[in-house]
């Protein structure tokens, strides 16, 4: 069986970060989310990869590589336009051919892996099977409602939710959904939605099952989820140290350590992943922290973030839940723009 990675979307909620790079190449835990997903399908067995590329397809390549680190095939199909999900599969059609897939969506977090629902599918070979995921905001998902593991029907984002089942972003599907497809028109927001294939699949008698996974799952969309989704990653670091720590350095926790990093005068509180070259002089570290490579941290203190590659963070002293884009300068300021200088004291104060 093939499975279908889509990367493309244009990842309008984490903007500014994703106007310079593709939403599945942001790390979590120093490992971009894309690797995260092939790492599940890798573990699942699957060997023949389809990958939607958007517009960032370049970059999606060049950071995976020819998949020899996951033992995996790719073949690739640009989505010239983000056109919606069912638009994926359909323009991914002449690489699926007539058989059986799973689709797994490129900034979906699923630790448990799909293995016991890929064999389910296989053994039982429903028309689709969806996974589902119990959450607290159903009007911002797709809701299955469902009897008995069978889904009686499927809503994108709706208002009244019947549910509070989630379609998380792993979908099994017979060649069939391709007609389906082909059927639906694009949604009020112009896409072409993978629910409403799925529910026109329904209504045109095809069996279509659901199963309610027990673990975590992460939909990496916001910052909020990035955050999150890195916190559980951490959660699991095995602490690696490959370099001399300094004895004025204190560490506390789990804290895996790049080549080359450099620690003084600090004190880490981990889980913490601080990748090679960095420089942590006289800082704090908190726990949920991923730092990546060459990030200078200077009379600082950084909690729950993830800071990106060459990052300088200089006299601040406390920056908590933030994610910085690569090369984000943020220090103290130490003279104020000239043009203030000439403002009320008031609104001087009140700027700053
Ligand atoms: P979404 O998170 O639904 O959309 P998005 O990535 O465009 O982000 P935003 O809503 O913030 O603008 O996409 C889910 C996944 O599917 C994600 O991995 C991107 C991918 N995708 C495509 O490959 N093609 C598409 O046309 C769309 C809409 C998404």
């Amino acid at each position: 069986m093939k499975a279908l990675v889509l990367s493309g979307g244009s990842g309008t909620r984490l903007r500014p970060l994703t106007h310079t790079r593709s939403k599945h190449l942001i790390p979590l835990a120093n490992r971009p989310i894309l690797h995260h997903v092939l790492d599940k399908i890798g573990e699942s067995g699957l060997k023949d990869v389809v990958v939607v590329l958007g517009a960032n397809g370049k970059e999606i390549q060049e950071s995976i590589g020819d998949g020899s680190e996951w033992g995996i095939n790719f073949s690739y199909v640009e989505q010239k336009q983000p056109l919606g999900l069912a638009h994926a599969v359909k323009t991914a059609r002449p690489l699926l051919k007539d058989e059986p897939f799973v689709m797994f969506l490129g900034d979906n977090i699923l630790p448990e892996g799909i293995l016991p629902y890929l064999r389910y599918f296989e053994s039982e070979t429903p028309d689709a099977l969806v996974l589902l995921h119990p959450v607290n905001n159903p009007s911002a998902y797709g809701i299955a409602l469902i009897k008995d593991h069978k889904v009686q029907q499927l809503l994108e984002k709706p208002q009244s939710p019947p549910s509070n089942l989630a379609l998380i972003g792993v979908y099994f599907f017979s060649p069939k959904i391709h007609q389906a497809i082909d059927r639906i028109k694009p949604s009020p927001r112009g896409e072409l939605e993978i629910t409403d294939a799925i529910q026109d699949l329904l209504e045109q008698g095809g069996r279509i099952e659901a199963q309610t996974i027990q673990g975590p799952w992460f939909d990496t969309g916001t910052p909020e989820d990035l955050l999150d989704a890195n916190q559980m990653f951490l959660d699991h670091l095995i602490p690696i140290n490959l370099n001399e720590i300094n004895p004025s350095t204190t560490i506390n926790g789990p804290v895996t350590l790049g080549e080359g990093s450099i620690i003084e005068d600090s004190c880490i509180v981990g889980p913490v992943i601080i990748g090679s070259n960095c420089r942590i002089i006289r800082s704090y570290v908190g726990p949920y922290t991923a730092l990546g490579n060459k990030v200078h941290l200077e009379d600082s203190g950084v909690e729950r973030s993830i800071i990106l590659d060459q990052c300088q963070i200089i006299k601040v002293p406390r920056l908590i839940q933030s994610i910085l884009g690569t090369s984000t300068q943020l220090r103290e300021i130490e003279r104020l723009p000239t043009g203030l200088k000439v403002q009320s004291a008031d609104h001087t104060k009140m700027w700053l």
